[in-house]
């Protein structure tokens, strides 16, 4: 755990970096894809490509955090907090992580099951490479 100037323990540079990176992205990915409803299809199909490869760079930041967390107790509630805000604020928390698991766990599973492949920075394209290289004749 890391202290502040004061001495007060605040949280780790890197769980305060993850926080605001997932948080951004997540509000970015909502707005995406709100946006791309209008949008005419190849445009979408574009935008949907940059949605999905966020979410699964959610999902991958989200695993980190969580593993960091682990290893990094976060401060005490704030001197003065009421004693049923600690329990509730807990809950919330593991809710928290939990959606950012779920949500682009699902996300990925549907994109899996629909036999659409997620372009994650060139990931699929690399794929069909390798197994074009793959079954390239001897
Ligand atoms: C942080 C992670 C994510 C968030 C917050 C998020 C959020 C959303 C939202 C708000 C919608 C619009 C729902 C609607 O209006 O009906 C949506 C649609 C969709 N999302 Fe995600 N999503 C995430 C990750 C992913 C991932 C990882 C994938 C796939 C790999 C994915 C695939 C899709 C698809 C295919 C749609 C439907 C778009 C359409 O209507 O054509 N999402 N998502």
């Amino acid at each position: 755990m890391a202290t502040r100037s004061t001495g007060a323990p605040r949280h780790t540079k890197v769980a305060i970096w993850l926080h605001w990176v997932i948080a951004l992205s997540v509000l970015a990915n909502i707005g995406l894809a709100m946006l791309t409803e209008d949008m005419p299809r190849e445009t979408h199909r574009a935008a949907m490509g940059i949605h999905k490869a966020l979410g699964i760079t959610v999902l991958g930041l989200s695993i980190v955090l969580i593993l960091w967390r682990l290893g990094h107790k976060p401060p005490p509630s704030p001197v003065g907090t009421p004693a049923w805000q600690k329990p509730v604020s807990k809950v919330v928390h593991f809710l928290f992580y939990a959606l950012l698991i779920l949500l682009p766990l699902s996300g990925w599973v549907w994109m899996s099951a629909a036999d659409r492949p997620i372009d994650f920075v060139g990931c699929s394209r690399c794929r069909r490479s390798w197994r074009r290289i793959r079954a390239w004749p001897m």
